[in-house]
């Protein structure tokens, strides 16, 4: 792996399928992780073996489909979890274990009533365990965003001498602010001594909209993985957006970072996903919502006819977006009704547009969007008068 590319760690099966509402059977999900292999995702985590019956079958089942990307299994640090996550794994190309333990000292001490150092103890047994079953083990330290971070980095240090190949520090609780969490990466980059054997992978929640802005600062201090899952869904206010973090790298190119994902696969997937999930994207999310190529108001309308780019820093088409819309509104300006008039087959000079605008804004303003039909009636009677 360059040590520039970004390895795009998809957990739409299991962390996003967290959502109440979103439970995805063996078949359905045995289709999304081959679409998110054909969108170029580096890791699919599959699901939490040891969780259900169904579960199992379903990381057994995606383990035998998938051929290119790596598969993962989440095991708590408990010896049980991590030789069922093996089994439902058995069959897969690239196997991975996903093994952790909470590391804050709120988890330390309400979930776990233990120490610090039994902490360590555990997580070094469990990835001992897990890499005596697989060659590819991630650790992942629960709520690392509000754990000490000595402590963090001893842990850390733990694990990967027990033979870790990833680190996980989750933001659990979307708590972190994006100076902190890439301040957090950075700590670790600079304090734990054998930090080159393992990748550092970011796992951000959104529990303060800052997911993806999290994960970028933490890939900007030195990880080089990020966790997401598509339309940013999961646990509570969701995880870090795939699609998100995969257009910030792509078009800010002055990270120096990339990834290997196909964006122009990105809104079909998004669709299937919700479709499949029966969870809708609302219409304003970045990248895959129905508003992100809509323009609505004159001043904006005016200068996208004019060249895309000056309210567009992508184009629909990089994305797998349907195309750029100019919806008309009672905001909407004269030059955005003249083109769709031309559209639908009427050329109007300036001044019958300055007529046909007046009547347009009666319309506007007892309708949410004005329609194709409206601006034919308008026309038709137009010619009429
Ligand atoms: O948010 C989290 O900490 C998790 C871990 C299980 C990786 O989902
Ligand atoms: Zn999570």
């Amino acid at each position: 792996m360059a040590s520039n590319q970004i390895q795009i760690f998809d957990t739409t099966l299991r962390d996003g399928e967290q959502v109440p509402g979103c439970k995805l059977n063996t078949a359905e999900k045995v289709e999304l992780a081959l679409a998110l292999e054909d969108l170029g995702v580096d890791i699919i985590e599959a699901g939490f073996p040891i969780s259900s019956p169904g579960d199992f079958a379903s990381v057994e089942a995606i383990s035998k489909v998938i051929k290119n990307a790596t598969v993962c299994g989440l095991t708590r640090a408990v010896q049980k979890d991590i030789e069922v996550a093996a089994q439902a794994l058995k069959h897969a190309v690239r196997p991975r274990i996903h093994t952790g333990i909470g590391s804050s000292d709120i988890h330390i001490k309400h979930k776990f009533n233990t120490t610090r150092e039994d902490i360590i103890e555990r997580a070094r047994k469990a990835t001992i365990l897990a890499r005596n079953l697989v060659p590819d083990v991630e650790f992942f330290a629960e709520d690392a965003g509000r754990a000490d971070l000595p402590f963090l980095a001893k842990l850390i240090e733990t694990v990967i001498a027990a033979g870790a190949t990833v680190v996980n520090i989750p933001d659990t609780t979307g708590y972190c602010l994006p100076h902190q969490y890439g301040e957090k990466i950075a700590y670790l980059v600079n304090n734990v001594p054998n930090i080159d054997k393992a990748i550092i992978s970011c796992h951000c929640h959104n529990d303060l909209g800052l997911a993806t802005a999290n994960s970028i600062a933490g890939a900007i201090a030195g990880a080089r993985q990020i966790e997401c899952t598509i339309n940013g869904i999961g646990e509570r206010a969701g995880n870090t957006s795939l699609e998100e973090v995969v257009m910030i790298i792509k078009k800010h190119n002055d990270l120096g970072l990339f990834t290997n994902i196909k964006t122009e696969k990105l809104n079909p997937l998004s669709q299937l996903v919700s479709d499949t999930m029966r969870m809708p994207v609302q219409p304003n999310k970045a990248v895959v919502g129905a508003n992100a190529f809509a323009h609505s108001s004159g001043i904006h309308q005016d200068g996208f006819l004019k060249e895309a780019t000056t309210y567009e820093i992508m184009t629909p088409e990089e994305v797998g977006a349907d195309g750029s819309k100019i919806v008309l509104t009672a905001r909407s300006g004269r030059s955005a009704l003249a083109h769709r008039f031309l559209k639908l087959g009427f050329e109007f000079n300036r001044n019958d547009i300055d007529t046909l605008y007046s009547e347009f804004l009666k319309v506007a303003d007892k309708k949410k969007e004005v329609l194709d039909e409206d601006l034919k009636e308008m026309a038709t009677q137009f010619a009429s008068a």
